[in-house]
């Protein structure tokens, strides 16, 4: 592994189930231990029926356990925003998470289950979600997501900390759980609907210009930066929407279209709020593959092999 590699799951496409599980430190552990375990853990190395494993902390623990590279100023989601129409985003803060992928949500769950189980005395599972692509591309408002995306070549400048900067090789993840109205949503004309995205629902084409409200103007990443989007659907029919997975280099674009979205950038709040509301909110820093693994190799070294 060389210096400064990224997490490679964070890149890893065509996986067709994913969970995220959030975990809080257990009270009065010892957070360089705690972290060492979850650095320890290794996914089993097959290279068929295999899960990718991304593990990421609340920026100021793991700036706690590596000073050297943590990157600079980045910080929890502390505070819930809300805008000046009613738009609330609750901040719900955990410790460490994991993004587990995989072919199908057999090997996911028995994987989850390992890593929970791997992490007992140390970490307790606080959230959850289980994610499965809908329709190949599309998010439960049946448009197309991700368009806008850089390329997979230009999507780890968008979402490495670049070499030299302080937490080269890792990323910065926003993580939230939104939950959709589909059913007031369905009600609306197409038209609507498109102009709430700001894109045409059967291509994707962008409107222009971009209407007012619409979730395209509000998070406009000309106006706010690049970064890389890896949303899911999930859920049951009661109860579902988008896990929002945001990488960036920099916390930056990810807070600015947070706050643009609840109308206080002093452009329209987005409509798209109106049928979907957060019900999560967290910020993790994932840092780079060989840095994570130097904790716990300076410390146990001995990984509990997730197996099933
Ligand atoms: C319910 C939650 C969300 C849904 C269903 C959703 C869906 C979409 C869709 C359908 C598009 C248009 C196609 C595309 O370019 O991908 C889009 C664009 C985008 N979304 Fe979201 N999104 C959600 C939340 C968010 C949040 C919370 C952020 C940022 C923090 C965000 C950032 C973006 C960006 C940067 C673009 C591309 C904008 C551009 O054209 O430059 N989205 N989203």
């Amino acid at each position: 592994m060389g210096v400064d590699t990224p997490q490679v799951g964070i890149f890893a496409l065509g996986t067709a189930s994913h969970a995220w599980l959030e975990l809080d430190l257990v009270a009065g552990v010892d957070p360089v231990a705690a972290v060492a375990r979850v650095a320890a853990m290794r996914e089993p190395r097959t290279t068929i029926g295999g899960v990718n494993l991304v593990a990421g902390f609340r920026p100021e623990l793991w700036a706690h356990v590596a000073p050297d590279a943590a990157p600079a100023g980045v910080h929890g989601f502390e505070a819930p925003i809300d805008g000046p129409t009613g738009i609330h985003m609750p901040a719900t803060q955990h410790d460490v998470v994991l993004w587990l992928t995989g072919a199908a949500y057999d090997v996911v769950f028995d994987l989850s289950r390992a890593a929970v189980v791997a992490l007992a005395g140390v970490a307790r599972l606080a959230h959850e979600m289980v994610g499965w692509p809908y329709h190949r591309d599309l998010d439960l408002t049946g448009f197309i997501d991700g368009t806008e995306n850089p390329t997979i070549i230009e999507a780890t400048d968008a979402a490495v900390i670049p070499s030299g900067t302080p937490g080269a090789g890792g990323s910065v993840l926003l993580l939230q759980q939104w939950e959709h109205d589909a059913i007031a949503w369905e009600r609306l004309p197409i038209a609507e609907q498109e102009s709430i995205i700001g894109r045409r629902k059967a291509d994707s084409t962008e409107i222009d210009p971009s209407p007012p409200g619409s979730h395209v103007a509000s998070t406009d990443q000309d106006r706010f930066g690049t970064i890389l989007r890896r949303n899911i659907p999930y859920g049951t029919l009661s109860q579902h929407g988008t896990v929002f997975v945001g990488f960036c280099r920099e916390q930056g674009p990810l807070e600015t279209m947070l706050r643009s979205m609840a109308g206080l950038s002093g452009t329209p709040a987005d409509r798209l709020t109106d049928m979907t509301h957060a019900v999560t909110g967290s910020y993790y820093v994932i840092p780079a593959a060989d840095r994570l693994a130097r904790v716990s190799a300076t410390t146990d070294g001995e990984g509990a092999r997730l197996t099933t």
